[in-house]
């Protein structure tokens, strides 16, 4: 198998066949998904939650980032890596700048930073530079205290319209890929459908033209975690953590998941 790229993504969204994607944080791991054919692997900052056993990802560091993107680049070839920019560590174009060097001589083959039309110039800064650009939008996990919980975004005419705004200044800036999370599946399949950059979707229906996962969510690990837009493709595996892998990529490329009783 070739490295995927930026092109692979964008022949992907052109053809219609969607983006699978998991985060994974360390060699073993990532090694597995790539012989299951996962196309991304994204090393989220969502391993304060599972790897650290905080509460949120506002504690996590970008030395913990850079930390495990090493780790997963060592394990896999194939696979397009995106590394999560940590808390406030792109408040400003110089930071973003600064600390994309981190991540990107970790191994990363892309940035993600959560937000909208704010990052504008940042984006459009980094981009300038060679530095491929993810934005993540929707519900922001480092903005949990601004956003009053971990809730579903986008479910009023107002707030719909400033994250389809935010959506087209992404691009605009350069974006190359944007996650939408927890938004209503109508909103992500219109997003999807006005934007020429591929969408991942967590929690944001079938009509993007990816789907990403946590894996440990995936793998049904935490039985205190279980939100409506998670499955757990480990029962679907008989407890095979190979199969689990290989059953994402199988149903996601189907498009038999997600399905409704996943989306909002
Ligand atoms: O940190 C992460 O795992 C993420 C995904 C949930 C998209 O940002
Ligand atoms: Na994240």
């Amino acid at each position: 198998m070739k490295k995927v790229t930026l092109s692979t993504l964008q022949q992907l969204k052109k053809s219609g066949e969607p983006i699978t994607v998991l985060t994974a944080y360390d060699a073993t791991f990532a090694k597995l998904q790539e012989r299951a054919g996962v196309e991304v692997i994204l090393i989220g900052d969502s391993l304060g939650n599972v790897i650290q056993g905080h509460q949120t990802t506002v504690p996590v560091t970008i030395e913990d980032m850079c930390y495990h993107i090493a780790n997963v680049a060592r394990g896999c070839n194939v696979p397009l890596l995106i590394g999560d920019y940590s808390y406030m560590s792109y408040a400003t174009p110089e930071q973003a700048y600064f600390n994309a060097t981190k991540l990107m001589q970790a191994g990363a083959n892309m940035v993600k930073l959560e937000g909208g039309a704010w990052l504008s110039e940042t984006i459009q800064g980094l981009t300038e530079r060679g530095i491929p650009v993810c934005a993540h939008l929707g519900l922001t996990p480092q903005s949990v205290d601004a956003l009053g919980g971990f809730k579903v975004q986008g479910k009023e005419q107002a707030s719909a319209d400033k994250l389809l705004a935010d959506a087209l200044a992404v691009e605009q800036a350069g974006a190359k890929l944007l996650v939408l999370e927890c938004v209503p599946a109508a909103l992500a399949k219109s997003i999807s459908e006005q934007l020429s950059i591929p969408t991942i979707g967590i929690g944001a229906g079938v009509n993007c033209d990816g789907q990403v996962l946590v894996m440990h969510d995936m793998l049904g690990l935490n039985e205190q975690f279980s939100p409506k837009f998670v499955k757990n493709f480990l029962t679907d595996s008989d407890g095979d953590i190979r199969g689990a892998f290989e059953a994402f990529v199988k149903q996601v490329k189907a498009r038999e998941f997600p399905t409704e009783q996943h989306s909002f």
